[in-house]
């Protein structure tokens, strides 16, 4: 046959095919994703995310200085909150003296290069599980934000590098980035969940916090899996209230929001491959209907090819181990 272009020939063996490569993963692409409570001497599996743990602080700082020898750049940390410590009002998420302020210190006390990215919203302290103040069964935005103001200042204190608003209430960046720079924190960053979808695959993660809404679901602030054009308009305005980094959550369901995040977005963007992702491919290896290497690797993959400059994953510990092999 007279075939012109054959392009098979540039996939003819792997060095070839290593010249060609259009994409690649890199430890420095990678934010772990972890999980604290209080005590000594846990490591508390979750069961939904096999793998993955509650740790208290000690063991916390361990696995932190592991992932940062790896050479992962940063992690982003959760909070499990005893059930009797949480309030309507989620007063514990600006407690100076809580468990989450305690550790960013102590991890920032040892490893201080480790860069410590914030989750700022209500759910892992409010007794009605949503990421706002409830009344009469509506999320009330613009009360919500002056406890996350109280929750960022207090985090930037402990010494956040960058604090990570998760919440999807409107004008949130803005607000915090006056708080912050009012108080002289001006070199903290702000990686906001831009586009933050009422996704299903958020499950095992509220199960790791026990912080599933007490009623309803969280509609009224995600966005709809449905939307994509909305998606830039949160882009637009997280941009215009200084947001330094933009998120797209959950990843693989929403592969063509990251495309379009990274052809109109100025500042970096970040994915996140959450904890239902996570749990999906876990248990399908452990039954042995696919190679988990390989899968995860090509996830993360799949990451970079849509244009994501980050990606928050619980494989990044073993992401890491794999390329320093
Ligand atoms: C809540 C928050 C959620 C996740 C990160 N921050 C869950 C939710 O919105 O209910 C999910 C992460 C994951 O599933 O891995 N502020």
């Amino acid at each position: 046959m007279n075939l012109i272009r054959r392009p098979r020939r540039n996939r003819r063996t792997e060095n070839i095919r290593r010249l060609v490569r259009e994409n690649q993963i890199r430890i420095d692409d990678l934010i772990m994703p972890l999980f604290v409570k209080e005590g000594n001497a846990i490591r508390e599996p979750i069961p939904s995310m096999p793998g993955i743990f509650r740790f208290s602080p000690d063991e916390l700082l361990k696995e932190c200085k592991e992932i940062y020898q790896l050479g992962i750049p940063a992690v982003v940390i959760f909070p499990a909150i005893p059930e009797e410590k949480k309030d309507p009002l989620a007063k514990e998420s600006y407690n100076p003296d809580g468990l989450y302020p305690t550790v960013l210190k102590m991890i920032k006390d040892h490893i201080p290069e480790l860069t410590i990215i914030t989750d700022v919203a209500m759910d892992p302290y409010n007794s009605d599980g949503h990421d706002g103040v409830v009344r009469n069964g509506e999320i009330i935005n613009d009360e919500t934000l002056e406890i996350l103001g109280k929750m960022a200042l207090v985090q930037a204190k402990a010494g956040a590098d960058i604090i990570a608003p998760s919440d999807m209430m409107d004008g949130r960046v803005a607000y915090l980035r006056n708080i912050l720079d009012s108080e002289g924190f001006t070199n903290v960053g702000i990686l906001s969940y831009t586009a933050k979808y009422a996704s299903s695959f958020y499950g095992p993660f509220r199960d790791a916090l026990d912080s599933a809404p007490k009623f309803g679901d969280k509609k009224t602030y995600q966005m709809d899996p449905a939307n994509r054009r909305e998606a830039l308009l949160e882009l637009d305005l997280d941009i215009e209230e200084g947001a330094d980094m933009v998120m797209v959550k959950p990843g693989l369901p929403y592969l063509d929001i990251v495309r379009e995040f990274s052809e109109h977005s100025p500042v970096p963007v970040a994915v996140y491959n959450v904890s239902g992702e996570y749990a999906m491919i876990k248990a399908a290896a452990q039954n042995g209907w696919l190679d988990y290497k390989k899968c995860v690797m090509e996830i993360m993959l799949s990451f970079k090819r849509a244009g994501a400059d980050m990606i928050l994953t619980y494989h990044a510990k073993e992401v890491a181990q794999w390329l320093n092999e």
